[in-house]
């Protein structure tokens, strides 16, 4: 039996069940480019190891990645630094919400995890200093592993969220004062705001998500991480991937995932495939709540999970 007729009738059947659940939640509103987006929308896409990618729904239309991106800035900065990464942030679940900024004092300024906000920030940023465009390696690296050249910035939403960045601005200048920042706040915030506002499909998403099924593998056949930062990769998005609901996510659904507050959750199988759902309507941590509601459907029709 080919690989087709074992992945399209799953997401068939997912896309029929979330259709007759009308779901609870409600787009990002904190970042207004984003408030406008129909909570209906509905696309979900597997990409199998070899790039071989099967969808349903929306599962070609762009929408904001936003924070989902900052799992392609952590490998793309850990390929370049390696472990010495970890003595800027942590790697522990918060607890909080992805934006709170009331661990960062007794912490030190060190961040919980590269994946809430505060993390994120110390991760572009060191990256930005490495490479002098942190925003171009990601668009680059996701043009290529995506295969799509039209992939890019919706400047509407970076602009959207400039206007909007007084949370981010403390975070980052907080950081800074613990001298956990490089760079001057207002650098760092352009490159941040302009990664979260890549634009992209379901199918962009979970084939440019594939080196983490491949253990750190690239499109090209090149190594991006070692075969063990890749694992370290996967096993951050399953207990910080989705904040404050990580338990929750592990819980139902039993796959390293990460969100983003346009409603995208991404999820990986190592070794066997990679996935992204999208969904606007969020719950009140920020996750998609039909993005959420498809994955278990998934891990659980399948079987296939880490667990
Ligand atoms: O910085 C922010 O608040 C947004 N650009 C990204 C937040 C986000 O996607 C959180 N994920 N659920």
């Amino acid at each position: 039996m080919s690989t087709r007729t074992t992945f399209q009738p799953v997401l068939e059947r997912i896309a029929e069940e979330i259709e007759r659940t009308p779901g609870s939640g409600r787009p990002a509103d904190y970042i207004p480019a984003l408030a406008a987006c129909d909570p209906r929308r509905f696309g979900m896409a597997v990409a199998e190891p070899d790039g071989t990618v099967y969808g349903v729904g929306d599962w070609r239309e762009p929408f904001s990645a936003q924070s989902i991106t900052k799992v392609f800035t952590l490998a793309l900065d850990l390929s370049r630094e390696g472990d010495a990464l970890w003595e800027h942030v942590g790697r522990e679940p918060s607890g909080n919400a992805f934006n709170s900024l009331v661990q960062l004092e007794y912490e030190n300024g060190i961040p919980r995890n590269p994946f809430i906000n505060a993390g994120a920030l110390v991760v572009t940023d060191r990256l930005h200093t490495r490479t002098s465009d942190a925003a171009g390696e990601l668009l680059a690296f996701l043009r290529a592993e995506s295969g799509n050249p039209e992939l890019t910035y919706d400047e509407e939403v970076a602009a959207s969220e400039t206007a909007h960045g007084d949370r981010n601005a403390a975070l980052g200048h907080f950081m800074a004062s613990y001298g956990n920042i490089d760079n001057p706040v207002p650098v760092l915030l352009e490159q941040y705001f302009r990664q979260c506002s890549v634009a992209a499909s379901c199918a962009d998403l979970a084939l440019a998500t594939g080196f983490l099924a491949r253990h750190g593998i690239r499109a090209d056949g090149t190594r991006l991480l070692s075969r063990s930062q890749a694992k370290q990769v996967n096993a951050v998005m399953l207990t910080c991937g989705t904040y404050d609901a990580a338990g929750e996510f592990a819980y139902r659904v039993g796959l390293p995932g990460k969100s983003g507050v346009g409603g995208g959750i991404i999820a990986v199988v190592p070794g066997h495939c990679t996935l992204c759902v999208w969904s606007p309507g969020l719950d009140e941590r920020g996750n998609s709540v039909a993005g959420v509601a498809a994955l278990d459907r998934f891990t659980t029709l399948t079987g296939l999970s880490v667990f």
